[in-house]
């Protein structure tokens, strides 16, 4: 069960070098990535209308693929434009092409209808070429359902449990409660965690207050700033949020995607680093292996819960004030897929 009209990350954009072909599979469909020689992205089913054989195996010839099985080959629309041996190309002779944009460092791949493909739903990650901040990146593959790996994403209490080797997070992740705001795509989640309770190592350090705020959209995608401040800044604001005329330390962004690949397995995509300045090189370093040690420490566990359901397919959860991220969030998913007529049952 998946939104179709939505964007999806495909790939990192240096994952795809000009001549490169990126074969990856989005919500079930498999997909041929490539650029024209203009640098245009093209995205299409990796499927040939001849025979089926996948087109990621093909070769580029200028701005078309030929496929590798009996050379039909296509233009950038999808059309045949030449079957070896014959003068007649069928108009039905094409495949679908999907729409796509590079925004952020990012390939954007559109599954639904094309015409509702709208450039302005593509969140506001940020890139390389960010002036802000100074970012290292990642991926990983999941052997899970991407609404799992969601969920951990909005829902912070496993920090507690799950991250204590590399984020070195205490209880007070778990014991605290953030404040959830319902956006059109999705939830913005916030909380202040005072000095000795937040404990992010590498991130800040003793005697502040760490502020996060992060936004996580559908279908997947987490856009997150934190930063440290001074003690008493949370109880001089009365909670609220820390405008960009509070002074603050250690001050961070990451951006993160969670793409279906099908359904029982997920790629999730990341950049994290710090504000970019003098000196932070070291620390981007730093953060970045902080967030493989960290994203791996989910990984093992998502995957055996994954492991588990599997085994239990009526399992019925038992769920605690912890859960109003995921329980939202899934909400979201459903109210979309349920509004291009599509059937879901996703709460938890
Ligand atoms: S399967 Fe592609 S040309 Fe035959
Ligand atoms: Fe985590």
């Amino acid at each position: 069960m998946f939104i179709r009209n939505c964007w999806y990350v495909a790939a990192w954009s240096h994952e795809l070098p000009a001549g490169g072909i990126i074969a990856r599979s989005i919500i079930n469909e498999p997909l041929a990535i490539f650029r024209t020689e203009d640098g245009e992205i093209v995205v299409m089913a990796d499927r040939c209308c001849h025979r089926a054989a996948p087109l990621s195996m093909g070769k580029l010839e200028g701005n078309e693929i030929r496929c590798a099985y009996h050379g039909f080959k296509f233009d950038h629309a999808g059309a045949c434009t030449e079957i070896p041996g014959q003068d007649n190309v069928p108009a039905k002779a094409r495949v679908a092409t999907y729409p796509a944009i590079e925004r952020h460092s990012w390939i954007w791949v559109w599954m639904g209808a094309a015409e509702k493909a709208d450039p302005d739903l593509i969140p506001a990650a940020c890139g390389f070429d960010d002036p802000r901040w100074n970012l290292r990146s990642g991926q990983m593959d999941y052997a899970a359902n991407y609404l799992l790996i969601n969920d951990n994403l909005t829902d912070f209490s496993h920090l507690s449990y799950v991250h204590v080797n590399s984020f070195g997070a205490t209880e007070a992740w778990a014991r605290s409660r953030p404040k959830i705001t319902r956006l059109p795509r999705g939830i913005r989640v916030q909380r202040w965690l005072k000095s000795d309770d937040s404990n992010l190592k590498g991130v800040r350090s003793g005697g502040e207050e760490l502020w996060s705020s992060y936004d996580f959209l559908v279908p997947g995608i987490l856009l997150m700033r934190s930063a440290s401040y001074d003690t008493g800044t949370s109880a001089a604001l009365n909670g609220g949020e820390p405008g960009p005329d509070v002074p603050c330390h250690n001050e961070n962004f990451t951006s993160q995607a969670v793409t279906a690949l099908t359904d029982s397995t997920s790629r999730y995509f990341f950049s994290w680093g710090p504000r970019a300045g003098e000196g932070t090189d070291e620390l981007a370093e730093i953060l970045k292996g902080i967030a493989i040690m960290a994203f791996t420490e989910d990984r093992i566990i998502i995957e055996a819960q994954q492991r588990t359901l599997d085994q239990c397919q009526n399992f019925d959860m038992v769920l605690s004030s912890a859960d109003v991220g995921p329980v939202q969030f899934r909400s979201v998913i459903e109210q979309l897929i349920k509004a291009e007529g599509g059937t879901a049952r996703l709460r938890l």
